[in-house]
């Protein structure tokens, strides 16, 4: 039995997450964890919110509420929609936490010891009437470029001219529209990246298994321009993790945090620590390669604007901290899903957000579609006509409609409980081993993290399941040979439980309807697809399931492409 470590991205506290975040690393990290678990492996799966900077702190204001009482609720609530797609964590947590506090400030206190804390005196922003330092992109003005009036201080979305906070003109606070700004001294930690950069690019470079997608942003950061820079760790915020060293304070640095991207990271670590705080538990045996974690196999879920901080920033830490803690393994990341012709868009409330999407359908159709159509070697695009069509053919033609003729077939020939029929033909044997065949073949592309092709394989064993019931008859055979369609329906109910094992990973509920219906609770993997076929004995008793998936309405779609074609208020 291996262990497996998996991390999804943690997603950012303020506001609910959209499809396009969904399938970019929870959904997929989701698929893995529960593949491993049904392999028989051991799996920590962790999660949780990415709750400072300042997005939340404007988020919360907007709400007006207190920071800290905004994310406790926004936590509760995408902790909620998690359960509602059935993301199977074993923690959901929270970079807020008293755990992520201490261990922030340790990481700090190790990198300050190890020679690798820099200390920087900038000249940033101030606005008087907010009483803070303004982030770059919280200024806006004049562009000096193009005359655009609502360029931010750290671009023109108009003409896209990078630009620096003093080039603007009539420079005004994006908060308070307060023009009352200046510039102030404020000293801040630099994390000196640029002294581990061999080390990093070695790492890297041993990374041969890694997808081109991951290894192709790192050596670009590594290597484009200067090379890569060290990079702030602090801000003069009030919400975050307050800057100390380890235990003790840090002279000069009161009153300041730590960023956002420094703590997020080491959520992953601290997640564990609420892990057991909540389970009892030995959290270091994952993380620790001093305490048992040298076995364990560690994978990370992401999107690739999450790459550079994760092959490089987050290792830099760990690295830099000189201590034995876990190095991720794996880290499989995903390009963009596209919504209908456009992007999906959280600012501007663009496409279907988890909410939605649970209120009109349960969460396998979602989860279906969304994996089989992961933007993996490239971004791909949600449309409704796509999304109607593939839940409609795959799950509802093929493996609704295999279930439902099965189960009802039986019940009426034979009653419900699996017939004994006799020896198989020729047909159950090449059944057999096309199964085994590509079942081998999912596992390969299940193990190696390859979405769509697992997707892809999983749909052809439904079909093979349908086309031999299709060539079979079991309706024809009866009339003349009622005992070789005993035998037919006695291994298409034992498929019927093959399915809910192998489809588990993609579409839980039903997974668990199938399984309830064939009364069993034995998930044993088909390492052995002859003797998993044999597992439901002649006069084992089932229940013709509900409909296990029913087909979306040509009307619905249309009322759905039009309730989701404007932007959410
Ligand atoms: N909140 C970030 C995002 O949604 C992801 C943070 S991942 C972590 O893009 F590594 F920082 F935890
Ligand atoms: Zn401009």
């Amino acid at each position: 039995m291996a262990r497996h470590l998996i991390t999804s991205a943690i997603p950012y506290i303020n506001g609910i997450k959209h499809l396009g975040n969904l399938i970019g690393s929870q959904l997929p990290a989701d698929l893995y964890a529960r593949y491993q678990r049904g392999r028989g492996h051991e799996v920590m799966f962790l999660c949780a919110t990415d709750e400072h900077g300042t997005p939340a702190e404007l988020a919360a204001a907007k709400a007006g509420k207190p920071v800290a009482e905004y994310c406790a609720e926004m936590h509760g609530i995408q902790a909620e929609i998690a359960k509602g797609f059935r993301l199977s964590f074993d923690h959901f947590g929270r970079s807020s936490s008293p755990q992520n506090h201490a261990l922030t400030q340790h990481f700090a206190g190790r990198l300050h010891d190890a020679g690798l804390i820099e200390e920087v005196s900038e000249r940033q922003v101030y606005s008087n009437a907010d009483g803070r330092f303004l982030p770059d992109r919280y200024i806006e003005g004049t562009c000096p470029n193009c005359g655009y009036e609502k360029a931010r201080g750290d671009q023109c979305e108009n003409c896209t001219k990078q630009l620096e906070p003093t080039d603007l003109i009539n420079p005004r606070s994006a908060i308070s529209g307060s023009t009352d700004l200046e510039v102030r001294e404020t000293k801040h930690l630099y994390l000196k990246q640029s002294q581990m950069k061999g080390k990093l690019d070695d790492w890297i470079n041993s990374k041969t298994d890694w997808p081109v997608l991951t290894t192709s942003i790192a050596k670009k950061w590594l290597h484009d321009g200067d090379g890569l820079q060290d990079r702030g760790i602090t801000r003069d915020l009030d919400w975050g993790i307050p800057v100390k060293n380890g235990d003790a304070d840090w002279p000069g640095m009161e009153g300041k945090v730590f960023y956002v991207w420094f703590d997020a990271p080491i959520e992953y670590i601290a997640c564990a620590g609420e892990w057991a705080e909540a389970n009892g538990g030995d959290w270091e045996r994952w993380w620790r390669t001093d305490k048992g974690a040298e076995d364990v196999r560690y994978t990370q879920f992401m999107g690739k604007d999450n790459v550079p901080f994760h092959t490089l920033s987050f290792p830099a830490t760990i690295m830099g901290s000189g201590e034995p803690w876990k190095l991720v393994d794996y880290i499989k990341s995903f390009n963009y899903l596209n919504y209908d012709g456009g992007q999906f868009s959280t600012s501007q409330g663009r496409g279907v957000f988890m909410d939605q999407a649970l209120e009109i359908l349960p969460a396998d159709y979602w989860r279906w579609w969304l994996l089989s159509h992961a933007p993996e070697s490239s971004d791909s695009e949600f449309t409704w006509e796509n999304f109607q069509a593939s839940v409609n053919k795959d799950l509802a033609d093929v493996l609704g409609n295999f279930v439902s003729r099965v189960t009802k077939f039986c019940r009426s020939k034979f009653g419900e409980e699996v017939p004994a029929g006799g020896a198989y033909t020729d047909a159950e044997t090449a059944l057999i081993a096309d199964l085994t065949t590509r079942i081998r073949a999912y596992e390969g592309h299940m193990d190696a993290m390859e979405v769509r092709k697992s997707a892809n394989e999983l749909r052809a064993i439904w079909v093979a399941g349908n086309e031999y019931l299709q060539a079979a008859a079991p309706w024809s055979t009866f009339k003349e040979d009622p005992d070789q369609a005993a035998t037919q329906i006695r291994l298409a109910l034992n498929l019927i439980r093959l399915y809910a094992v192998l489809s588990k990973p993609f579409i839980p509920d039903a997974s668990a309807t199938l399984m309830t219906a064939m009364q069993t609770q034995d998930e044993a993997w088909p390492d052995d697809v002859a003797a998993a076929l044999e597992l439901l004995q002649p006069g084992h008793a089932f229940t013709v399931p509900d409909v296990t998936f029913r087909k979306i309405t040509d009307d619905e779609r249309a009322d759905w492409q039009e309730r989701f074609s404007g932007t959410r208020d």
